[in-house]
């Protein structure tokens, strides 16, 4: 099975997403759904809103992404569905649905760690990528810096103490009324502003290695109150006050990852924050400091996407690592077993 053809499901918060991935990295079809118009008047996702719109769509995308493609469900090597972690009950419907599609055409299921969709979906975009790298992992719900010395192989290096980048991106942009999803608009926004507030960086140049933003974001919101009618230029200035320390607590961080993961052989980044560009030219000053490529992803593999689900479900499939129908759906579900748990962290998905 050289180039098996994957059939990818993702439903952990609010993207109802299908791929079709072949091994040579070719995406055969695919479809994105975001539920923003559900979720925006909320301000934020609502669980049990994301689930039903999973449901609803996720059947009849699979149908459309196989016609489209010309593929029958019959020619399809195997079936990869995210199994967590995320919100449960999304993951519940595609990891079903996943197990209905393998039992029902008699092909394996790979239960995808969302985690280690992110981790992989570097690869798919770039086939010169090796192992082991270095991986800043920064998405709504995670931060973290990971060695991925292979499939199924990750060494958690550091993580955040309290919130997630991209937690603190969709907070500080609700505070600043810039909508929903957050952190989109506070980039745009960042683009016609100048860090001109003087917010803290938690955590830079500390010994230990993990991240915080908690004080960041809370930092904006002083900050925000403090300005009794706030222009649409301050809010500008804020937005990219916030941004500039957020990089910068990325890149200090990361700097120590570099040191402490020397067998690196290129230093990426993904998960939906790495759509970031500001994030990304820091990050690829950083490696460029230190002689080692930079890899992030296309813009759309950042962000939750079938595509990475279906490649990491390749990338089980190819090293014989598959599961069967009892697979469970795991609301929380580390990369690395191993690693310790750090002060306030591990409260989200
Ligand atoms: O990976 P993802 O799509 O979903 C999770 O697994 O969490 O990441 C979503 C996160 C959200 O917090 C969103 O605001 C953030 O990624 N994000 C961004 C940008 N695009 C998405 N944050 C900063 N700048 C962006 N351009
Ligand atoms: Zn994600």
């Amino acid at each position: 099975m050289n180039d098996p053809l994957v059939l990818g499901i993702e439903s952990s918060c609010d993207e109802t997403a299908v791929a079709l991935v072949r091994g040579d990295r070719t995406i055969l079809a695919q479809r994105i759904a975001s539920q923003n118009e559900a979720h925006e008047r909320f301000g934020g996702v609502v669980p049990e809103l994301a689930a039903r719109a999973h449901a609803d769509r996720l059947a009849p995308m699979v149908e459309t992404v196989l016609a489209e493609a010309g593929i029958a469900l019959a020619d399809v090597d195997a079936i990869a569905g995210t199994a967590g972690p995320g919100l449960i009950g999304g993951v519940m419907v595609g990891l079903v649905t996943a197990k209905a599609l393998a039992f029902a055409a008699s092909k394996p299921l790979i239960a995808v760690n969302h985690l280690e969709g992110h981790a992989l979906s570097p690869r798919l975009a770039d086939a010169g990528l090796q192992f082991p790298y270095l991986l800043l992992l920064v998405s709504g719900g995670h931060c973290q810096l990971l060695g991925v010395e292979g499939v199924g192989r990750y060494r958690r290096l550091a993580t955040t103490i309290d919130d997630a980048v991209g937690e603190a991106f969709d907070k500080s942009a609700k505070v600043l009324g810039l909508g929903f999803p957050g952190g989109p608009a506070l980039e745009r926004a960042a683009r016609n502003g100048s860090p001109r507030f003087s917010l803290p960086r938690p955590l830079v140049g500390s010994d230990e290695p993990h991240f915080s933003f908690a004080g960041l974001k809370s930092a904006v919101l002083r900050a925000h109150a403090a300005i009794p009618e706030p222009t649409v230029q301050d809010i500008a200035d804020l937005a990219a006050s916030f941004q500039q320390a957020a990089c910068d607590c990325l890149v200090d961080r990361t700097a120590r990852a570099i040191a402490a993961f020397p067998e690196a052989t290129a230093l990426v980044v993904a998960g939906g924050v790495a759509a970031n560009q500001a994030i990304r030219g820091s990050l690829a000053e950083l490696a460029a400091s230190h002689g080692l490529p930079f890899v992030a992803p296309p813009m759309w593999l950042c962000t939750d996407n079938g595509a990475m689900i279906a490649w990491a479900g390749l990338e089980r499939l190819r090293a014989g690592d598959i599961d069967d129908l009892h697979a469970p759906a795991r609301p929380r579900w580390p990369l690395d077993p191993a690693a310790e748990a750090v002060r306030g962290a591990g409260v989200k998905a």
